[in-house]
């Protein structure tokens, strides 16, 4: 598995803050290696003190609660899978501003907290499926809970915004990605880390179709990741339409989105062989074609208000 750092030198269209408002690149910054470098050398060193994620606040009562909520408590299934998930969830620790992001969303956007929750057991389920030295790579795969961590540089009136978005708002959301890698290139003191590199691309596509660089994306983790987010943005609460999406539909997308090739029918075969009750292999899965499910009505998402 490849790791995609090709550093693309950009314009800053919004300022990178942290979650107390110090800016850390000021809207205009050119992203660039010396840009990264100079990052990497400010790092904060006070902050590499860590603490494990499972024992921060409610997270582990949380994580449990999702495992008994329609689909993941079929996703999830299986007794030995989700024993050795927890496990290893329990390993995972992180410095303050990560556990602190969780906390700002917890309180201020309970629908992203959860959201970010979920990616991080989802994507470990599927790692342990398709990621080769799985075990040996542990400590890089769990990086689910930072991809959304450049949330904290988009105003909440956006993120909870239940109308269609300006097509300023809607460049101020896609921010999130740079903003993430930017932050997690700080915290973490390295703009190669696969957290930071996932917070960037997530919403790239196979076929180039995605932001914020446009990259054909190829790297595994980051499209376990980005199928993972789809789906579970799909069929989640959103403020931009009134129901979630089911989740045969929601299966239904991704296979599209996968015939279209901007997303990998290997992640997509293994999150389906995990909502069957068989369980089947996940290279085993059968991908049915046949179009069933209704997309919600009243769906404001890829709408602009101004566009
Ligand atoms: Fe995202
Ligand atoms: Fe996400």
């Amino acid at each position: 598995m490849e790791c995609n750092n090709t550093m693309h030198s950009a314009r800053l269209d919004f300022p990178v803050k942290t979650l107390h408002g110090r800016v850390l690149l000021p809207e205009g910054s050119e992203l660039t290696e010396e840009t990264l470098k100079a990052l990497v050398s400010a790092h904060p060193s006070s902050v590499l003190k860590t603490h494990p994620l499972m024992e921060h606040g409610s997270v582990e009562k949380d994580i449990f609660s999702l495992f008994d909520r329609p689909p993941y408590d079929i996703v999830f299934a299986r007794s030995d899978g989700v024993s050795e998930i927890v496990n290893t969830m329990k390993t995972v620790r992180f410095a303050a501003p990560v556990l602190d992001a969780l906390d700002y969303f917890k309180s201020q956007d309970a629908p992203t907290y959860h959201h970010m929750l979920t990616i991080f057991a989802l994507t470990i389920l599927i790692a342990r499926d398709l990621v080769p030295n799985y075990r040996r790579r542990v400590s890089e795969i769990v990086c689910g809970p930072t991809h959304d961590f450049g949330k904290i540089c988009v105003p909440l009136e956006i993120l909870k915004k239940q109308q269609p978005l300006t097509r300023e708002e809607l460049d101020q959301l896609k921010h999130h990605t740079i903003a993430g890698f930017v932050l997690l290139t700080y915290y973490f003191g390295d703009s190669k880390s696969l957290a930071a590199i996932v917070a960037r691309d997530h919403h790239e596509r196979m076929n180039g179709s995605g932001y914020p660089n446009g990259i054909r994306q190829q790297d595994l983790m980051v499209e376990i990741v980005a199928v993972c987010d789809i789906y579970d943005a799909l069929i989640s609460p959103r403020p931009y339409r009134r129901k979630s999406y089911d989740n045969r539909t929601a299966l239904e997308v991704l296979t599209v989105m996968a015939q279209k090739g901007e997303i990998g029918w290997r992640v997509v075969k293994a999150l389906i062989a995990h909502n069957r009750a068989s369980k089947p292999g996940c290279h085993e899965a059968v991908v049915s074609v046949e179009k069933r499910g209704t997309p919600p009505p009243d769906n404001c998402y890829g709408k602009l208000s101004d566009g």
